[in-house]
């Protein structure tokens, strides 16, 4: 499918965006995790020191998806600073792929370099449960929704910012994996003959987001890291039927080692900064 859509927000409207928050606030994190559905718990553990709901926000579009309040919160975790997005807007609401990376493209003029994408997905590899993590390296886009030509060439996701994750979560004994994400559109989760399909192209994961934020923040130069939560089977591999209320289950079940990981995956990434590395 041809993109005739524009990614890029308007200009002036995130200059408005931007000019609204930098008058809250005068010091800016390099760093920004994006708490995807179920996962709003990692923001509990921040120590906040500003908040802005995203509906103050000139232009921000608002998510309207139920797990997915819209706030930005400035804080620290650990005594780093970072800035925290709880809620994303996703395409199947009907969303342009403009609004949909708009907070991207603001934490850019923000002068965030390091981003971490969190999402919920199905498990597709056989070797994935429920409640496991998997860092992302790669992504199908089933959508064939093209963000913006040339966007293909490489993979958003960091090679350094992987053998990061994955050198941290050995350190902390949390099991992760890596593998490939599927970008479906949505809302409805995939049949069991699209899971089979997906599967034989070669994903390990399937999920509704993630993507297109990716591509615009590795566009806009920022080191993209993609960690997925298994909340469920994806359609066919398991017998039971998928609900939304499953997806938040299991988010509620790993709080502990989800926010172990990324706390000791921040940390890290700080250091790295740090150190110039
Ligand atoms: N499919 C697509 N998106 C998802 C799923 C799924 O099974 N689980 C969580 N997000």
């Amino acid at each position: 499918m041809k993109n005739l859509q524009k990614p890029f927000a308007d200009q002036n409207k995130l200059k408005e965006a931007e000019n609204f928050i930098r008058s809250k606030i005068g010091s800016f994190p390099s760093i920004s995790i994006i708490l995807g559905s179920g996962l709003g718990y990692f923001a509990d553990k921040i120590v906040p020191s500003f908040s802005i709901f995203s509906n103050e926000i000139p232009w921000y579009p608002e998510p309207t998806v139920e797990g997915h309040k819209g706030k930005l919160i400035f804080g620290k975790v650990d005594n780093i600073p970072i800035l925290v997005v709880q809620g994303r807007s996703h395409y199947y609401e009907g969303k342009s792929l403009s609004e949909i990376t708009f907070y991207v493209q603001l934490l850019a003029k923000l002068g965030i370099k390091k981003l971490i994408l969190t999402n919920a997905v199905g498990g597709i590899n056989p070797e994935l449960r429920p409640g496991d993590f998997v860092i992302l390296t790669d992504y199908i886009n089933f959508t064939q929704i093209e963000i913006f030509p040339g966007s293909k060439k490489k993979s958003p996701f960091s090679n350094s910012l992987i053998n990061l994750a994955k050198r941290v979560a050995l350190g902390t004994g949390i099991k992760i994996h890596q593998g490939i994400y599927c970008w479906t559109i949505g809302p409805s989760y995939e049949t069991p003959s699209e899971i089979k399909l997906i599967h034989e192209l070669g994903a390990d994961v399937v999920g509704m987001s993630t993507v297109p934020e990716a591509i615009m923040a590795f566009y806009l130069g920022m080191n993209v890291l993609g960690i997925s939560l298994v909340t469920n089977l994806a359609a066919g591999i398991s017998e039971i039927p998928l609900s939304h209320k499953e997806v938040q289950e299991v988010a509620e079940r790993i709080k502990k080692p989800y926010s172990v990981l990324s706390n000791a995956i921040i940390r890290e990434i700080a250091s790295n900064i740090s150190d110039n590395k």
